[in-house]
């Protein structure tokens, strides 16, 4: 469901250079002086570690606008004019020294991402320090600096692991089962569940360490070990309509866990079983099984 802006229409984007202060300036010319008469420019002038746009024509019209890109390695000084316009006298109008030499973009790490205010700064000259943070899921190791610099060759300093994952709470036992932990506990690892012999696994045989919040939690309930009934013989069926099976195999409450943000797109199923029947439900068809399986009772099959 992306909300409707999102297809607005491309018209409205301007080339990478036409800043709004530019745009401004522009508008104002124009409005200052309509119908520019005579006099065309020729070559655009050169402006140091910038590059001009691309444009198909030797010559320019008086009131043209040529923008400029900085070259890779500089960014844009904030204030400065990236463009050129041509006078009426036939010149362009005078360069600005719009580009200055900038670390690129910041590191892009797993664990931490830049605080937010760093998040519009592109112009970064030597010895700016960006202040880093942990991500969710991490823990901030503070013996370690989280913070990046732009060095005197402009590339950024080696950043450091500031960052640690930090651990769910001891999954503890589950009843009549085991719970299998190949690769501790720790913000994004799996443990596995399993049963003893003679019981069956009502739930996910797996999860994984995920935070809610503030907190680290699994990211699925729990499973449950039911012990499968040992009467393997074909029920004999009784006259008893409508009565009630007292034997009957308590079905779980909860049989469908919401769906999560599952790194592996697992199944949400529950097995339900009963002697001699073994029903796989997923989602709404639990439902009718269970109607099905009241039908059964009543009718005395699984008595
Ligand atoms: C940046 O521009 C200056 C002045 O034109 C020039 O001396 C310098 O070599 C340029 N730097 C790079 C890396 O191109
Ligand atoms: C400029 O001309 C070249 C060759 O004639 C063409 O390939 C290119 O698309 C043109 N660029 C623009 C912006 O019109
Ligand atoms: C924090 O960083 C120090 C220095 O690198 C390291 O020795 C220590 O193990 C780290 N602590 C954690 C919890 O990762
Ligand atoms: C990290 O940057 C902050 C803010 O610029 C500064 O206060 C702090 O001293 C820096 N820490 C280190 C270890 O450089
Ligand atoms: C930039 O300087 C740092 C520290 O002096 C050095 O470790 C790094 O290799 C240099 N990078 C390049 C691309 O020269
Ligand atoms: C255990 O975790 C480490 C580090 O997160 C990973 O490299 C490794 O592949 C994991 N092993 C298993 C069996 O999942
Ligand atoms: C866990 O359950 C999934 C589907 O529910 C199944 O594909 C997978 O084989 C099971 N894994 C084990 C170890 O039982």
């Amino acid at each position: 469901m992306r909300p409707a802006w999102r297809g607005a229409p491309a018209a409205l984007r301007l080339p990478g250079w036409l800043t709004p202060s530019l745009l401004l300036l522009l508008l104002l010319r124009l409005l200052w002086c309509p119908h520019a008469a005579r006099g065309d420019c020729g070559d655009p002038p050169d402006i140091p570690n910038a590059t001009v746009e691309t444009v198909n024509r030797t010559t320019f019209p008086v009131g043209f606008l040529l923008g400029y890109y900085c070259n890779k390695g500089f960014m844009k000084i904030f204030g400065k004019v990236n463009a050129v316009h041509c006078l009426e006298n036939g010149e362009w109008s005078k360069p600005e020294v719009f580009c200055q030499r900038s670390c690129g973009s910041t590191p892009r790490l797993i664990y931490g991402h830049k605080q937010d205010i760093y998040i519009p700064v592109s112009y970064h000259p030597a010895g700016f320090i960006v202040v880093y943070e942990c991500n969710p899921g991490y823990a901030r190791n503070h013996s370690v600096s989280a913070n990046v610099t732009c060095l005197q060759n402009y590339t950024w300093s080696k950043p450091e692991v500031f960052c640690y994952k930090r651990s769910c709470p001891d999954p503890g036992k589950i009843e009549n089962g085991h719970i299998s932990i190949p690769n501790g506990t720790l913000f994004a690892s799996f443990i596995y569940f399993s049963c003893n012999p003679g019981y069956k696994l009502v739930g996910l045989n797996s999860t994984y360490c995920y935070y809610k919040g503030n907190d680290m939690v699994w990211d699925d309930p729990f499973p449950e070990c039911q012990e499968i009934p040992t009467t393997t013989q074909k029920p004999t069926i009784t006259d008893a309509q409508g009565t009630k099976a007292p034997s009957a195999p308590r079905q779980p409450t909860t049989v469908d866990v919401p769906a999560t943000k599952s790194p592996s797109a697992r199944q949400k199923q529950t097995t339900v079983n009963v002697p001699g029947v073994t029903i796989i439900a997923s989602g709404h068809t639990f439902m009718t099984l269970t109607v099905l399986l009241m039908m059964l009772v009543a009718t005395g099959y699984l008595s």
